[in-house]
């Protein structure tokens, strides 16, 4: 690689993943490639179905048990996240990467307020008190457009808007400063309104230089707005979308 062009911060190589239901194994992914450079926003897109939830889980080792990597590479910073064990692992998921999952009612636990949800990777690995936890919440929570943050931290999650909650998501991923934030079709089940409001949202958080984006979405429209680049999985294969 030469000097002008600096490892990328995300590097997917050549990453096949197949899924076994009734005995059958059905591939999903066909070595996909795809990368994402420091402050860079990268969407993707594709039909429903077509394996972008895959892609996503697969960079934080979340695939389910019938799911098999058949082959690839996964490359962040310097470490190959495939070979990671489990403490290395949970050191990068939710304090380098952010994710934001694609349902944000099954992402949040009903019975526990918004605070303890929002707070927890916080205490956990930025080691902050209780109170300090609370009040970096609150910067976090306006920084993604929620100005009421001290009553939004008291709630339970049915009590906020599917807007908001998809906020609450975003704030946590967001909340150890991660260096990337995957946000799987992170406005899927919100108005086109909300929609609008939550790619602005993301369009700022955009402007901090050093944080790179996955925005993963079947919505062009949406993905358009924001993104520097964006790729097209069709048929379990990845390719740059041109034009
Ligand atoms: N746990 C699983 N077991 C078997 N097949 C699965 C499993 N999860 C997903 N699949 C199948 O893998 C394919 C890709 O699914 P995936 O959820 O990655 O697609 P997607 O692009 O995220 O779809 P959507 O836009 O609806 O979110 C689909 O055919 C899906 O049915
Ligand atoms: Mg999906």
């Amino acid at each position: 690689m030469s000097a002008e062009q600096p490892i990328p911060l995300l590097q997917v190589r050549d990453l096949s993943v197949s899924y076994l239901s009734n005995g059958t194994e059905k591939l999903v992914l066909e070595k996909v490639d795809l990368e994402v450079g420091t402050g860079e926003t990268v969407g993707v897109l594709g039909e429903s179905g077509c394996g972008k939830t895959t892609m996503a889980l697969s960079l934080l080792r979340l695939l389910p048990a019938n799911a098999h990597v058949r082959s690839g590479r996964i490359t962040f910073g310097s470490q190959n996240l495939l070979e990671l064990d489990r403490d290395q692992l949970n050191q990068v998921r939710g304090r380098e990467i952010g994710f934001v999952f694609q349902e944000p009612l099954l992402a949040l636990n009903p019975l526990m307020r918004i605070e303890s949800q929002l707070c927890e990777g916080m205490r956990h690995h930025l080691h902050l008190s209780k109170n300090a936890a609370r009040a970096r919440a609150i910067s976090l929570l306006e920084r993604v457009g929620i100005t009421d943050g001290r009553w939004c931290l008291e709630a339970y999650p049915h009590q906020i808007s599917g807007g908001m909650r998809q906020r609450v998501l975003i704030a946590t991923a967001l909340s150890c400063e991660p260096k990337l934030l995957i946000c799987d079709e992170p406005s899927s089940s919100l108005d086109r309104p909300t929609q609008l409001k939550l790619m602005e949202t993301l369009a700022q958080l955009k402007q901090s230089r050093d944080l790179s984006i996955l925005l993963i979405s079947h919505d062009l429209d949406l993905i358009s707005r924001i993104a520097d680049r964006t790729l097209f999985i069709e048929a379990g294969v990845c390719r740059e979308r041109t034009g």
